[in-house]
């Protein structure tokens, strides 16, 4: 399919845009500082913190926030278990989960949970975390997903 332009200049803190590339949701997500800072302190409880399983993202992303600009997260919206689409908890907030959960991505169908960087935490069904699609910035407001 082809690539996708997304404008992301209408996108405040703490909210989502959803757009659609190769009939999949693309999750375009704004993150505070909070949320950023809560990341590092999950890694203990996640499969895979560091984002070393090569085939979940491009190359050029890496690490715990797993975007090119920290506080933009691009991800496909779609559960690497059986495909459901999570929900988004933006707040962080220990309700009505665990007293891990700073915020984060949750599967319904069979209660996978994910961080703010669509790393899946530990003894869930989903094996791996969340694809982040190949990107780049055209400019400061535009995403061209692709
Ligand atoms: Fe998400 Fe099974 S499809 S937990």
């Amino acid at each position: 399919g082809a690539p996708v332009t997304a404008d992301i200049s209408a996108l405040a803190e703490g909210q989502r845009l959803i757009f659609e590339w190769r009939g999949q949701p693309i999750w375009i997500v704004k993150r505070s500082k909070a949320i950023l800072d809560a990341l590092p302190t999950l890694d203990s409880h996640l499969r895979d913190p560091k984002s070393d399983n090569k085939d979940q993202q491009p190359g050029y992303i890496t690490g715990e926030l797993r975007s090119i600009k920290p506080e933009i997260s691009v991800l496909v919206g779609l559960c690497t278990h059986l495909g459901c689409s999570p929900e988004m908890k933006a707040e962080i907030r220990p309700e009505p989960f665990d007293a891990e959960w700073k915020g984060g991505y949750f599967c319904p169908c069979h209660k996978s949970k994910f961080d703010m960087a669509g790393r899946v935490f530990q003894g869930v069904p989903a094996p791996t975390n969340l694809v982040v699609p190949p990107h780049h910035y055209a400019d400061d407001n535009t995403i061209i997903i692709g």
